[in-house]
């Protein structure tokens, strides 16, 4: 047994509650993150009775909002005593073009700004608290399709909900390999992977009938969420991957990601542009 802590966007459902409950049952103590209370209160009882354990818990938080992004922060910080491994999971895709409180298109504020917000703002926590530190950010295969486009970020010219969530997979890569290289004399480790097509519910929550359905059709021959939530359990907790740091991963191996993630200047660039969108 051990006491460590790990925080989990997402634990409500899918991937998420799958990482959740794999980690519970190798003596994490699990804080996960939902944005309605009776349903965050619903996946803790789920977590406790799949993982048999009780050191399972919950904090509430929109992540499309910064605030609601930075009040998370002040609440685990306020609530626990350390933090040891940190996965930045919570994903949506949205069919069309929206936008957060914060005037950021739904799914650049969800799937990218809330992974930097929140882990900015736990970071001095983390190197504090924890002797060797993780944090993990769940990407994607859609990755390699991604390509950035900086005059219109949010992809107001011609929005495909698809594209835009490869971009923001791709985003996923970018942050971790720039604050990899921000984090080489830390105790900090950073990750990214791909879970694998796997049978949730993502397409179905906020696109229109045609791509729900789609989706439904495809998940179908994905893999149930325990093998999805393998590669995250695996970066959270095995020794074979202390002080393993920048790299992306599939199938817990590591793989290269994307040649145009590689792109002189990419990642730094988006760190830029990333920080002028925080409030
Ligand atoms: N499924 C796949 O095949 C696949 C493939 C590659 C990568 N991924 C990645 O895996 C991650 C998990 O996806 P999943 O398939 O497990 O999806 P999922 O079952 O829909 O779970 C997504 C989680 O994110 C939460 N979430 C979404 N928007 C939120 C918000 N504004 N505030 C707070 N929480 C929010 C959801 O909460 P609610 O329960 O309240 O909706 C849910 O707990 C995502 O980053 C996704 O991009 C998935």
């Amino acid at each position: 047994m051990h006491n460590k802590i790990v925080l989990i966007t997402g634990g409500t459902a899918g991937i998420g509650k799958a990482t959740a409950v794999g980690l519970a049952k190798q003596g994490y103590k699990v804080v996960i993150v939902g944005r309605d209370a009776a349903k965050a209160q619903q996946a803790v009882d789920d977590i406790k009775a799949l993982s048999g354990t009780s050191e399972v818990e919950y904090l509430t938080a929109d992540l499309s909002s910064q605030k609601s992004v930075r009040q998370l922060a002040a609440d685990f910080k306020a609530k626990y005593p350390r933090l040891d491994v940190l996965i930045n999971n919570a994903g949506a895709v949205y069919n069309k073009l929206e936008y957060s409180v914060d005037g950021i298109e739904m799914q650049i504020a969800i799937n990218h700004m809330a992974y930097y917000l929140l882990t900015m703002e736990l970071l001095e926590f983390m190197k504090q608290t924890s002797a060797s530190g993780r944090i993990i950010n769940v990407a994607s295969h859609s990755h390699y399709g991604g390509k950035l486009n900086f005059d219109d970020l949010f992809m107001t010219k011609g929005y495909s909900g698809y594209s835009m969530y490869e971009r923001t997979k791709l985003c996923n890569v970018l942050f971790t390999m720039e604050l990899a290289e921000r984090l080489k004399s830390s105790n900090i480790t950073v990750n990214a992977l791909h879970p694998g097509v796997v049978k949730t519910d993502i397409g179905k929550k906020h696109g229109g009938f045609l791509y729900a359905l789609f989706w439904g059709i495809f998940a179908q021959f994905g893999m149930n969420v325990d093998k999805g939530a393998a590669t995250s359990i695996y970066l959270a907790s095995s020794p074979e991957v202390e002080g393993v740091s920048g790299k992306y991963w599939a199938k817990s191996k590591h793989k290269w990601h994307s040649k145009y993630s590689q792109t002189d200047g990419l990642k730094e660039r988006l760190w830029e542009e990333t920080e002028k969108l925080i409030k």
